[in-house]
């Protein structure tokens, strides 16, 4: 072997030896100091560089899916939801407990297939985001836990995601904001009117004082025959009877850009009872099809007004719509009806209900926001050591009772498995 060829092999690998060590210190540089280098004068160049270099896990647990995404420089990878729809159905509404149960069941198939279809190795993942609020609690315990201990077996920063923030910025994949901005929020447990003048600057101007739209539209629903989500039944019926006349309902009387609808519901509820009393316990088809039109239509132009009064107050250039009930066929051609005098965005429909590439946009921004930075470690104390009888010692580890890995040793090892893969 001539020494040409022994030096040019050592060259191969000095060389790969300094990109990566350069290259990981750039990341880690540009990534450490994210925002004090946009004063740097080679800020774009680490902006370039810390863009290109994000790649999330997202995870979301909050109500009845249960949802993992993978998102590549700001580009979706993949997003799996598994939804327990039908388990629910069965008892008209979420079950809490069973939605627990069904989240731990599935989190980590979700979780495996979200990086396979993203083609992505953990260790390749800079961050995990996770919902963390609001939704049920126990729910919520089983995403947090799972993104906590991938987040700490890779070493890498955990973001906490608000869910709401994340239905928002599901209108990303449709499109860039433009602020100021009106956000309207339309959820079974949510009914916002939100002024946001930069990204996650969420002013809420206006709100339901009793009922969400969401969570009205399933009441109603129920009591006229519909399945859960009661929602989605009324928008299918209404999408399918185009020529039934909705009849008129009282607008609510609320101050400001808030919301109310109880009144309206419990009005509705009284009258669908009285009548059914006369019926034999029944409505006719028809009925129930102008029941749904007319709940659709005052519930929704409500909204539509508040939502487009504040937009015009505020001076907003943009107004956006997010939340499950975003999914409305009318709700979304009454608010792209005001295309002409604002920017309006409306989620994509695979959007509209919780997912995790939601929250995975939601984190790239908190991110870009210079949170993230540090790596996410679980709080776990030496409180003894121990010397055995033969004078070995050894370390007891007590995990606070916060953490991850104490309370869910299942959702370790497919973590575990995981990274050997
Ligand atoms: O945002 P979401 O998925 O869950 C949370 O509340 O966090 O919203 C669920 C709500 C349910 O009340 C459901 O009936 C409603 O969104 N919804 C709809 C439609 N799709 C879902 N409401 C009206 N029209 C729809 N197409």
């Amino acid at each position: 072997m001539d020494n040409g060829y022994v030096y040019s092999v050592n060259a191969i690998w000095i060389s790969i030896l300094l990109d990566y060590i350069l290259g990981f210190g750039f990341a880690f540089v540009a990534g450490f100091f994210r925002k004090p280098f946009l004063k740097h004068k080679w800020w774009p160049f680490f902006v370039a560089m810390t863009f290109t270099m994000l790649c999330i896990l997202a995870l979301e647990s909050s109500c009845d899916e249960t949802a993992a995404a993978v998102l590549k420089d700001g580009e979706m990878k993949s997003n799996i939801i598994s939804t327990q729809i039908k388990e629910h159905q069965k008892f008209g509404g979420v079950y809490p407990e069973l939605a627990s149960r069904l989240h731990l069941q599935n989190v980590a198939s979700v979780i495996f297939m979200a990086l396979d279809k993203a083609g992505i190795k953990p260790e390749e993942l800079t961050h995990v985001a996770v919902t963390a609020g609001p939704g049920l609690p126990g729910a919520l315990q089983v995403g947090v836990i799972a993104a906590k201990t991938v987040a700490a077996y890779l070493g890498i920063p955990l973001i906490g995601v608000h869910h709401l923030a994340g239905h928002l910025y599901a209108n990303e994949y449709a499109g860039d904001f433009h602020f100021p901005m009106i956000a309207c929020l339309a959820s079974g447990g949510n009914s916002e009117i939100i002024l946001m003048k930069d990204h996650l600057d969420f002013e809420i101007v206006g709100q339901t004082l009793d009922d969400a739209i969401g969570e009205a539209f399933d009441k109603v629903a129920r009591e006229i025959g519909l399945p859960y989500p009661g929602g989605v039944a009324i928008d299918k019926l209404c999408k399918a009877h185009p020529e039934v006349k909705p009849f008129k309902l009282p607008f609510p009387r609320v101050p400001g850009y808030n919301l109310s609808y109880s009144g309206l519901k419990s009005a509705i509820i009284r009258k669908v009872e009285q009548e059914k009393a006369q019926n034999g316990g029944k409505l006719s088809d028809e009925r129930v099809i102008e029941y749904a039109k007319s709940v659709e239509v005052a519930f929704v132009n409500q909204f539509v007004r508040k939502a487009f009064k504040a937009a015009e107050d505020f001076h907003a250039k943009m107004v956006i719509i997010g939340g499950g009930v975003s999914a409305n066929s009318y709700l979304r051609s009454e608010v792209l009806k005001h295309k002409d005098e604002y920017e309006v965005l409306i989620p994509p429909m695979w959007c509209t209900t919780d997912n995790a590439s939601m929250i995975a946009k939601a984190a790239d921004h908190i991110i870009d926001a210079g949170y993230g930075i540090k790596r996410y470690y679980p709080n776990i104390e030496v409180i003894n050591n121990n010397i055995d009888p033969k004078g070995h010692v050894y370390n007891v580890a007590y995990i606070n009772s916060n953490s991850a890995i104490k309370t869910n040793d299942k959702i370790l090892n497919f973590i575990l498995s995981i990274s050997e893969k």
